[in-house]
């Protein structure tokens, strides 16, 4: 029987590629570039499967194809706010994701983004790069001391739970948790958690806020000037979620008029293109989407798409079906 045709949409690390070529008829991108709606279209009509990333915007326009060829959607990621779900459904295609084998490591960049932003860690480091470091005095680039402080926690999945962890056991942090839908006592209790009636509840009683929600229209802006404006003034935002749950001019009008006092992202709306208010905020950490980035989390995230993929094949269900 003829192998299934798979399109990976972008360079992926070569052990998973090489096992991918073992098992199917993969196609590997030639140009390591994100893929426009022209090129989808073609891709949905050649290939049995397309292996697309974050940087693939899949909408209703690149799934308007009469009876495609492609039958499944294995993203590599766990995110999928850029695939248009109900339109990849109303086509006949299952969506699948790579849940669970990246939490640990976005958790431990979201606590260096927090870390970061709380101790000037940024700032420090430009400044000895630009030579400007006149050396040790009791008043230079004064931070604020984590242990022991208050975090808030934007959903508690898997990420959130480790960020959770990291927080209470590392630094003796007190978790508070907002969450869509109620968390069982059991799960709050394993991180000395409470859940919040509401995010606006949460929000005046932190030091430091992590986003570990989904993405997507239903949490587009959910962090705006009015939400802003109930944190704490000498409280910071970390973004290891996705850009559009900040409403980012927002943000940076908070962070000059100095009403938090800090935020890291390593996420953002439109991104790579970063949005120049943003860019002026001299305090503001900034990192290019690295929450995933190990060498370990990476190759699992694609033998997670292999598993996915295997099974579908296989007449199996997939593990990590989102639809
Ligand atoms: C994820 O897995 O969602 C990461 O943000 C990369 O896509």
């Amino acid at each position: 029987m003829a192998k299934p045709r798979v399109l990976v949409t972008r360079r992926w690390p070569d052990a998973v590629e090489a096992r991918l070529a073992e098992e199917f008829d993969a196609v590997f991108s030639e140009h390591d570039r994100p893929l426009d709606t022209g090129a989808f279209r073609e891709a949905f009509r050649d290939f049995d499967a397309v292996l697309p990333t974050v940087t693939d915007r899949i909408d209703a326009g690149a799934l308007d194809v009469d009876a495609p060829r492609c039958r499944i959607l294995a993203n590599y990621g766990v995110g999928f706010s850029h695939i248009d779900i109900p339109a990849a459904s109303a086509r006949g295609m299952v969506v699948t994701n790579t849940p669970d084998v990246l939490s640990e490591c976005t958790a431990d960049l979201a606590m260096t983004l927090l870390l970061m932003a709380a101790r000037r860690a940024g700032e420090g480091e430009r400044e000895l790069r630009a030579g400007a470091w006149t050396g040790w005095r009791p008043t230079h680039l004064v931070g604020t001391r984590v242990s022991g402080k208050t975090l808030g926690i934007v959903g508690f999945g898997r990420i959130g739970q480790e960020m959770a962890r990291r927080a209470h056991f590392g630094f003796g942090m007190d978790i508070v948790v907002h969450n869509r839908s109620r968390i069982a006592p059991e799960t709050l209790a394993r991180f000395g958690a409470r859940q919040a009636e509401s995010l606006d509840d949460l929000l005046p009683r932190c030091d430091f806020v992590s986003l570990h929600c989904p993405g997507g229209a239903e949490n587009r802006h959910l962090i705006d000037a009015r939400r802003l404006a109930l944190m704490r003034p000498g409280a910071f935002l970390v973004n290891t979620a996705r850009g559009e749950v900040i409403a980012e001019r927002d943000l940076a009008e908070a962070l000059t008029r100095k009403t938090i006092a800090g935020a890291a992202l390593d996420v953002f709306d439109g991104e790579p293109a970063i949005a120049p208010e943003l860019l002026a905020c001299e305090g503001l950490v900034m990192l290019p989407h690295l929450g995933s980035a190990t060498a370990e989390t990476r190759n699992d995230m694609g033998f997670r798409v292999l598993d996915n993929l295997r099974a579908f094949f296989e007449g199996r269900p997939p593990p990590d079906r989102v639809t």
